[in-house]
């Protein structure tokens, strides 16, 4: 068993640089899509993506699955690139097809269609469903009403007045028995309106050959819906999204408007977290078990523990969260940031390549780039560690129960060591010897009665 997904086309009607079928939804390739759900029916070296319209870039997309590819050079229709594929195929005994522009289906309704293929020793079944609106689709023509049996397929631009009424439309989705279809697929023509090959117009050749061709209806329409459009994208972004949300909310997680919430297919939440109105949740992220991810707050890759509280308006890319963590409000989490077990990232507060200890705390104003903050450190408000010396990036070593008094700017490569102070409004340029005081600012000076002769000066005058 062999699956040819067609991903060749351009995607004329998104009018985009980027090929169709790399277009996303739910946070992910539309091809990619189509390929997991292949990929739970037969193992990914019996599954082919016909590429050509931008072919390495789709490729290199998809390559880490593990499939394999046929290049058709000249996209010269669906049935074109069953033929260019023929090579390939003449090893198996069955082949299902799918569209690389058909994200929502099922590993389920592949399983059905193949069994269904297989129950009724067909040559070609097609997958169909009725749409309320079959617009743009091609038609199933049955034999009659009652029966499995399939005349042939007629594409929108072909139909007749009395054919556009049907409701039952090719969903696009067919299993073969590759024999037949290799025996028979030489005699496809280009006579038709957009001078391409059909496969489609396979179901009449098959039929006029006696060979059995029937139609597996699907309820599901929704599995079927290609995305040929930028509004059929966002219908079936939004479909996705909000099946998501059902799916997380099926396994125990609280979502309290999952129609403002965008979380993407791949992210995991644990039971017990809560998201709050405006969620955005992308890539590979994963949340623990009794988190609290507040209104607003956008995380990208990210990797966070049991029973962390993200407070409003935080951006998180690629950070990692140890446990009982509290993030913002407004905080940004900048790649490399790993936020130890309970401890406190607070209000504008901006980290990169920070490592923060277990009980950390800084919960004001503060940049943290190339850092490493040991355990139990608190650093004050309006901290900054100046990495960058306008070439090279340094490393700002803060060791375990150091205090950094607000306003200090530590000027890196500099270490301060273990339980040391260092006094507000302080540029450290140098090393801090463990449990001293660093002062490293101006003497205050102090004019008694200064300001009343002011006064006493300006009234005189
Ligand atoms: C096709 C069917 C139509 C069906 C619909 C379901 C044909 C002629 N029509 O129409 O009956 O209702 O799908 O969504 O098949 N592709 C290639 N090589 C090519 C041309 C296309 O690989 O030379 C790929 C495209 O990238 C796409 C898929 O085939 O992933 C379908 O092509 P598309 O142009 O979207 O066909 P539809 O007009 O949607
Ligand atoms: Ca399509």
């Amino acid at each position: 068993m062999a699956v040819a997904i067609l991903a060749a086309g351009k995607g004329t009607r998104l009018k985009s640089q980027l090929p169709k079928v790399l277009h996303e939804v739910g946070g992910k390739a539309l091809l990619a899509h189509v390929i997991a759900a292949a990929a739970q029916v037969v193992p990914p070296e019996d599954i082919y993506a016909i590429v050509g319209h931008q072919a390495d870039r789709v490729r290199s997309a998809v390559a880490a699955t593990g499939i394999r590819f046929v290049l058709q050079s000249e996209q010269q229709g669906t049935g074109h690139a069953l033929i260019v594929a023929g090579d390939v195929l003449g090893a198996y005994d069955h082949v299902i097809v799918l569209s690389g522009d058909a994200p929502q289906i099922t590993p389920q309704t592949i399983a059905r269609l193949l069994n269904f293929h297989l129950d009724h020793r067909a040559a070609m079944t097609l997958l169909s469903a009725d749409l309320e609106h079959p617009e743009g689709y091609g038609r199933v023509l049955r034999k009659n009403p009652r029966g499995p049996e399939v005349k042939g397929i007629v594409e929108e631009k072909s139909a007749s007045p009395a054919q556009k009424k049907i409701h039952e439309i090719n969903a696009g989705f067919y299993a073969f028995a590759v024999p037949q279809l290799l025996a028979h697929i030489q005699k496809l023509s280009t006579a038709n309106p957009h001078g391409e090959y059909y496969l489609t117009d396979m179901a009449a050749l098959l039929g006029k050959a006696r060979l059995r061709v029937v139609a597996c209806k699907t309820e599901n329409s929704a599995q079927v819906l290609g995305a040929n459009t930028r509004a059929e994208l966002a219908v079936i972004d939004s479909q996705m999204r909000l099946r998501k949300c059902q799916q997380l909310m099926e396994e125990g997680v609280t979502i309290f408007y999952p129609a403002t919430c965008v979380i993407d297919s791949d992210v995991q939440i644990a039971t017990d977290t809560v998201i709050e109105p405006y969620v955005q949740v992308f890539g590979g992220s994963r949340i623990g078990t009794g988190c609290r991810i507040r209104s607003y707050s956008i995380i990208r890759d990210a990797d966070i523990g049991d029973g962390v509280l993200i407070r409003p308006g935080c951006i998180l890319d690629e950070a990692r969260i140890g446990p009982n963590a509290v993030i913002g409000p407004y905080s940004h989490l900048r790649p490399g940031s790993q936020i130890g077990e309970g401890a406190h990232v607070g209000n504008f507060v901006e980290t990169k390549k920070l490592k923060l200890g277990k009980g950390s705390k800084a919960n004001h104003l503060t940049y943290l780039g190339d850092a490493e903050v040991g355990a139990d450190v608190n650093i004050g408000a309006g901290t900054i560690t100046c990495n960058y010396d306008g070439v090279h990036k340094h490393t700002t070593v803060i060791e375990d129960g150091v205090f950094i008094g607000s306003d200090s700017t530590l000027v890196a490569p500099v270490r301060v060591r273990r339980g040391a102070y260092v006094a507000a409004a302080s540029c450290i340029t140098e090393d801090v010897p463990e449990d001293a005081l660093a002062l490293g600012r101006a003497r205050q000076i102090t004019k008694p009665g200064w300001a009343r002769e002011k006064r006493a000066k300006r009234k005189s005058t």
